[in-house]
């Protein structure tokens, strides 16, 4: 099996376990473009690697990180002398350098500092408050930029830059509809929103009407449509995935989710993807 290429950026809800079953999945036309209005990562985009794609977010970071190592400013010599820089400050200042840094994000907005943040933070979440502010916690690790770690993610940068390098990808950030909208008959849309239900603090809320008119979108659209999507729990089922998609097929793969190190604690949930069916 193909490796798994793993992007520099973590994410709630990152694919990257997926990736395989999302690539055999996926069936496009090799002249039509790939759509991904929930970018997140951007682990399906590197791995599935379409000639053309159109791709956004609504976190303005992660588009400018990779825009600035689609347009070779941000690269892994770059990141390197960032993170060896603010890693050495923060081994000596610890928790009170950390928090300054993500001050000096809270104003500066530059997409190294949340790459920093990111890759120390807490689970490698990502959060705002609303007043925009990036507010996750550290991991409470001041070593956290030792240099295995720092070659770690600058090989990561230099795999993106390199699958990015010959490809025409357009990186945008905007609202999930303007990008749909752009689809046309020959596309294939992958749809990653935010879980309903489950945790929802990415950038802003993802509230049910928004869930709906999504779904109408999806449905609309002349494009070849998959959507990941949770299906049940050992508590639940996803009644809005009943509700507003059950005319696509579903493919499933159960996925466990570790919380603390118990084997007890491994909670196993089916994944869900629903294919349009044209
Ligand atoms: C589940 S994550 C996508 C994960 C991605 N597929 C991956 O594997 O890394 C959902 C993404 O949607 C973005 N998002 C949330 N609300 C949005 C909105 N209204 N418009 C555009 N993007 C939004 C979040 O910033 C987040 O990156």
């Amino acid at each position: 099996m193909d490796t798994v290429i793993v992007p520099p950026i973590k994410c709630q809800g990152i694919k990257t376990k997926i990736v395989p079953f999302i690539k055999q999945t996926v069936k496009m036309d090799p002249e039509g473009t790939w759509i991904e209005p929930f970018l997140g990562s951007g682990v399906v985009l590197f791995n599935v690697a379409p000639k053309k794609a159109i791709v956004s977010d609504k976190n303005s970071y992660i588009i400018a990180l990779y825009r600035g190592i689609q347009q070779g400013e941000i690269t892994p010599v770059v990141v390197r002398d960032f993170l060896e820089y603010h890693g050495e400050r923060l081994s000596k200042g610890g928790a009170d350098y950390w928090k300054e840094v993500r001050n000096e994000f809270n104003q500066n907005k530059d997409p190294l500092y949340f790459l920093f943040l990111n890759r120390s933070d807490f689970n490698g979440m990502i959060r705002f408050n609303r007043k925009g502010e990036f507010n996750v916690p550290f991991c409470r690790k001041p070593d956290r930029f030792a240099k295995a770690y720092v070659t770690k993610i600058c090989n990561q940068v230099a795999k993106v830059s390199e699958i990015i390098k010959d490809k025409d990808w357009e990186f945008s950030n905007c609202d999930w509809q303007t990008t749909i909208k752009k689809a046309t008959q020959k596309d294939y849309v992958y749809l990653d929103p935010p879980y309903i239900g489950r945790d929802t603090s990415y950038v802003g809320e993802w509230p049910q009407s928004e869930a709906d008119e999504l779904a109408d979108l999806a449905h609309s659209t002349e494009a070849n449509v998959c959507l990941s999507m949770w299906k049940e729990n050992e508590f639940r089922f996803n009644d809005h995935l009943k509700d507003k998609w059950s005319d696509f097929t579903w493919l499933e793969q159960e996925h466990f989710y570790h919380i603390g190190a118990k084997e007890s604690n491994r909670h196993p949930m089916i994944e869900v993807l629903a294919v349009k069916r044209i």
